[in-house]
């Protein structure tokens, strides 16, 4: 079995897994609400709470699995990217563990964790596929090629598809993170109230800073009162513009890639109307979306283990 820890961002995450892939225990605390008075993730906040909620969360998952660190013959852990301070808190965590019981340690890269949510039990997709990867940190196209083996096709200019959505729903007074309320929000109102630029950068790259930037001049222009009555046309116009675009270009670097499968994978792969306007597409199942310790465990199937002791001297980084 396989222990998965995932600290890189604002959830605290355990998981055991097996070597098959089968999630025997998933457990996820998030530290949103910590961090929604600041309207974003406070590094330094985030990684003290981790350091307080590592262990619980271990022995959480150990026990939803029924099982002991006994059980488990592998540590897997994100080493980045993230914040610095909480990838180290479960990195050393990780260490730990691993280190007392001798155990081997699987240094996992985050974003192959996302795209190792798609190797999990019950109907796990094979590659090839093209992939893409829209988070609060990344909006990347990946020619998935095999487990752990892709190739960028395009990647977001500036803001990352997850931070247009955050920034959008900051912008229209919704809480944070932002993403899922402005989900919510759009379902009552008219994607077409609006037409919201989307800029075509060439290749098969993203921009979505000019698109922000147009919700703020639209907002600016209304009252209170107008801004009230118009926030789900709003959010719904807004929303369809940043998934038009992530569907238009998935669709041409799938046929770009000629790759039959498109897979979709992220936090921003649970957004409903993204789902929805790819009917024929793998999402990743929605508590597989955003971020879990199961992905990585699933990743580090595929990773190779660092032995015991040498891992010791690893460390977390910040950006690839
Ligand atoms: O993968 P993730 O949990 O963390 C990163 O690795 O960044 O992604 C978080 C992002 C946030 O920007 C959040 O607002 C967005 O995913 N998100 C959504 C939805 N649920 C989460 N965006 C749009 N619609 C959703 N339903
Ligand atoms: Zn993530």
């Amino acid at each position: 079995m396989i222990l998965g820890i995932e600290t890189s961002c604002d959830e605290t995450a355990a998981a055991l897994v097996t070597g098959e892939g089968e999630i025997r225990a998933s457990v996820v605390s998030s530290q949103a609400d910590l961090h929604a008075r600041y309207g974003g993730v406070v590094p330094e906040v985030a990684s003290r709470r981790h350091l307080e909620l590592v262990t619980p969360v271990i022995r959480e998952a150990l026990s939803e699995a029924g099982a002991t660190l006994d059980d488990v013959d592998r540590v897997a852990v994100t080493q980045g990217p993230g914040l610095i301070g909480a990838l180290l808190v479960g990195l050393a965590a990780a260490k730990a563990v691993a280190w007392a019981r001798r155990l081997p340690l699987v240094p996992v890269d985050h974003l192959n964790g996302h795209v190792a949510s798609l190797y999990l039990q019950p109907d796990p997709l094979e590659p090839p596929f093209l992939c893409l990867l829209a988070s609060g940190g990344h909006t990347m196209l990946l020619d998935v090629r095999g487990h752990g083996e892709h190739e960028l096709l395009g990647t977001t200019l500036d803001d990352a598809a997850g931070e247009a959505f955050d920034k959008g729903a900051r912008l229209l007074g919704l809480g944070y993170p932002g993403g899922r309320e402005l989900d919510r929000l759009a379902r009552d109102g008219d994607p077409k109230a609006y037409a919201f630029p989307v800029a075509r950068v060439p290749g098969l790259d993203f921009s979505f800073s000019g698109l922000k930037t147009a919700l703020l001049y639209a907002v600016r222009d209304l009252t209170p009162e107008e801004l009230e009555a118009r926030k789900a046309d709003l959010a719904a116009s807004y929303q369809h513009a940043i998934v038009r675009a992530l569907v238009e270009r998935v669709r041409e670097a799938a046929a770009q890639a000629g790759r039959e499968t498109i897979a979709v994978v992220g936090g921003v792969a649970a957004n409903s109307e993204l789902r929805a306007s790819l009917p024929d597409a793998r999402l990743a199942p929605l508590a597989l979306c955003t971020d879990n310790a199961a992905m990585i465990a699933s990743a580090a199937r595929f990773t190779p283990a660092v032995a015991y002791p040498g891992y010791l001297g690893l460390d977390a980084y910040a950006s690839r």
